[in-house]
Parts: structure tokens; C-alpha cells; sequence
């Protein structure tokens, strides 16, 4: 069955033939790009303060957690079921970022476990990788209501807690789920068309350098778009190129 679910996988990958009549080096298909980048300004306000004084006082991940556990000022807090934190082993020095939770992680308490999440899952594999040996998070902590798009008040009041945890956790790699976390991690406004498949440097507060942070397609896309999983494809094979043996 895993068998199948994995060739269903090449098949939208794009995989068309068993063989080419010539080698071919796909690890090598594309050079990586790279830009500077920075974290994005959002608009703030006073809860905000509140938000960035409390991330930046945690001292590891679990005092995060707690603390933006304790955190009224976000009003999506309010309406989920649980906080969803992270997933996976903090020493990893990968870190996948995704957006916000779905019902499924809202009643799990756990990032990416409903369908987009066994669709990262058989991503992860077709490239050698187990999410419980990186860490998956989100830049929104709580589910919004109905799966409604978050609000830039919204986004801004989360941000220290991710930002802070992105230096409790100092990876080496940042893999960009989506629109959403490209462009808070970026802080460019061009589309994920456009960014996904380009290493690009982010800066993280606290860090002494730029983490290496490469866009890709949100799951949830290529479950709606599965033509696009050709590209997604190839943002994987840089990953893993990135990452060696
Ligand atoms: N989509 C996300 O971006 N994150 C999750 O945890 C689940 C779905």
C-alpha cells in the first residue's frame, strides 16, 4: 500500500518514464539562487509589545510554549481548541514552517497531521526524510476560525513567538511552506511562484547570521493543484541536495 502511495507520488511529480536515454543528474538541475531578505514588517499594536516582551523573556522552547500558551492578546486563542506548538525533535537543523492549523491539528494539538500533513509526510520520504527528525511549526499557532485567512493583526501579534523560536531553535535550514511563511520570513511581497525553488538568507533576531530558507508550495496547494507538484518536486531535490547524504 505504501508502495503504491509512493509510485502515486512519482506519477504527480511528474515522472513520465523509468529511464532516460541519457544520464541525468537531477540533484544538479538547478542552480541555487540566493537573496537577502528580512523579516517583514507587519502592522502592530499595543498587544504587540505585549507579545514581543513575552517571546523574547523565553529562554528554550518550552518556556516559549508556555508562554504563548499564557498569551491572551491574540484573539485566535480564544476560538481554538488547542495550541498548536510544534512537532518533531528541536536539535533537528531543519525546521519546516507551515501556516496555521486545520481542524484536524486544532483537536491533535499538533502541526500538519490531516491531509496536507500525509502529504508532507510522503514528500518528506521520497527524499529520505521522517518528520519526527525536524521540526514542523507554523506561523500561526491557533487555528482560525473555519480556516479563514488570518489577518495581518493576527500574523503581527504571532510573529515574536515564531521569530523567537526560530532562535531557540538556531537551525541550519528553514524549509518555507507556502505563501504565508515566505512572506513573513522573506518579507517579499512577490508571489510564491515567483520565490518558491530560491535559496534565499533570512535574518532572524538573535542570530549571529542569515539562516538559509527555501520557499516551496504549501501541501494544501498541491492537494488543490497537483500539477504543481512537478515543481515542488524540485524545490525537494534542492533540499535535499542542500542537506547531503
Ligand atoms: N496547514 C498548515 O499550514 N499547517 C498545519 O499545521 C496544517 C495545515
Amino acid at each position: 500500500m505504501n508502495a503504491l502511495r509512493a509510485l502515486r507520488l512519482q506519477l504527480d511529480w511528474g515522472a513520465d518514464e523509468a529511464l532516460a536515454e541519457a544520464p541525468h543528474d537531477r540533484l544538479n538541475d538547478r542552480a541555487p539562487a540566493r537573496a537577502k531578505a528580512s523579516v517583514a514588517p507587519f502592522p502592530a499594536n499595543g498587544a504587540s509589545a505585549r507579545a514581543w516582551e513575552l517571546a523574547n523573556t523565553a529562554r528554550n522552547p518550552a518556556e516559549l510554549r508556555a508562554a504563548l500558551a499564557g498569551f491572551d492578546g491574540c484573539s485566535l486563542s480564544a476560538t481554538a481548541t488547542n495550541l498548536v506548538f510544534a512537532d518533531g525533535n528541536p536539535d533537528a537543523g531543519l525546521v519546516l514552517i507551515g501556516e496555521a492549523p486545520g481542524a484536524e491539528e486544532d483537536r491533535a494539538g499538533l502541526p500538519f497531521v490531516g491531509p496536507s500533513g500525509q502529504l508532507l509526510d510522503s514528500m518528506l520520504a521520497s527524499i529520505g526524510l521522517d518528520r519526527k527528525k525536524l521540526l514542523i511549526t507554523n506561523v500561526l499557532p491557533w487555528r482560525p476560525p473555519g480556516n479563514r485567512t488570518p489577518t495581518d493583526q493576527e500574523i503581527a501579534l504571532c510573529l515574536p513567538f515564531l521569530l523567537r523560536h526560530v532562535a531557540l531553535l538556531r537551525p541550519r535550514h528553514l524549509l518555507l511552506l507556502g505563501a504565508l511563511a515566505t512572506r513573513v520570513l522573506t518579507g517579499s511581497s512577490q508571489g510564491i511562484s515567483r520565490l518558491r525553488g530560491r535559496w534565499v538568507e533570512v535574518g532572524i533576531p538573535g542570530l549571529p547570521g542569515p539562516v538559509p530558507a527555501l520557499p516551496t508550495y504549501h501541501p494544501a496547494y498541491l492537494l488543490r493543484t497537483p500539477a504543481a507538484k512537478r515543481d515542488a518536486w524540485r524545490d525537494l531535490l534542492l533540499l535535499r541536495r542542500r542537506l547531503g547524504p
